[in-house]
């Protein structure tokens, strides 16, 4: 096992949920931080809670990964606080229900663009610190819909198996740089994601034991600690009564 301490990390959708409880996990075994997402009150006070109660250096970005300036933003506020990114944590994401009949434009791009072009876009401002430095670690959170079709996910899923596809084609590029690329593919969370879910969803969800964020923390925790030798390229985690 590699420790992280020390270690730098930019994780997205660092508010709530999985983002959250990765922050957690990664500041209580030493690494220091970047936070994204748009809620700025919530991202500061817990970087003060982070950095009072561990020994690490935690910051943050207020950006919407939906677009491409407050991207940029959100980089050049990182590369003014610390020299070099070991770890970034592709985590922010939503999924809006409606099926392929119904739906607009406006509703696909707001998917489309946090879920895919806005990861793609900060993995090209990454890449271009880590590949000089030849060292780095990718990790991008899809979704046990980026291996299944799911009726009134279609949009989701869209953008999750186009994670997978990313994320499996980056790694074969940055391999000769010392760069890994990991992709989590976590099935019902107990988290605020989704929207529009129809009721039948939002009850199945409720009976079910599902996994927690800190169960998807510990499997980052996990992909993130291997040797430097060991690249583990995709994680798949369900809970154990999900049969989907
Ligand atoms: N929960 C599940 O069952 C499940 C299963 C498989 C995969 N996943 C994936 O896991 C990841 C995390 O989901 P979660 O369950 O933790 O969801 P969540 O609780 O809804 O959290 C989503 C996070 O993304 C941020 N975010 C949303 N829109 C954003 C935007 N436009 N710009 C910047 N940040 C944005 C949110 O922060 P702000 O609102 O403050 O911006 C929040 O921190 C997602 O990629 C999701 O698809 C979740």
């Amino acid at each position: 096992m590699q420790s992280i301490k020390g270690k730098t990390a930019i994780i997205t959708g660092a508010s709530k949920g999985i983002g959250l409880a990765v922050a957690q996990k990664f500041a209580q075994e030493g690494a220091n931080l970047m936070l994204i997402a748009r809620s700025e009150a919530t991202l500061k006070d817990l970087s003060v809670k982070l950095e009072r109660e561990n020994d690490v250096k935690v910051i943050y970005a207020k950006a919407d990964l939906t677009n491409s300036k407050d991207i940029e933003s959100a980089f050049e506020i990182f590369s003014k606080n610390f020299n070099t990114l070991d770890i970034l944590v592709n985590n922010a994401g939503r999924g809006i229900f409606n099926y392929i009949h119904n739906g607009s434009p406006a509703e696909w791009r707001e998917v489309i663009d946090l879920n895919l072009t806005g990861l793609i876009h900060l993995t090209n401002l990454s890449v271009k610190l880590m590949i000089p430095q030849k060292n780095g670690h990718i990790v991008n959170i899809s979704s046990v819909a980026g291996r299944v079709g799911i009726p009134g996910w279609s949009v989701y899923c869209a953008t999750k198996w186009g994670v997978v596809g990313f994320s499996e084609s980056i790694r074969k590029e940055l391999l000769k740089y010392n760069i890994r690329v990991s992709v989590i593919e976590p099935g019902v969370v107990t988290t605020e994601w989704g929207e529009n879910m129809p009721h039948e969803w939002i009850t199945q969800r409720s009976q079910m034991k599902a996994l927690k964020p800190e169960d998807i923390a510990e499997a980052v925790y996990y992909v993130v600690t291997q040797p430097a030798n060991v690249s583990v390229s995709e994680l798949l985690i369900r809970p154990t009564e999900q049969e989907r």
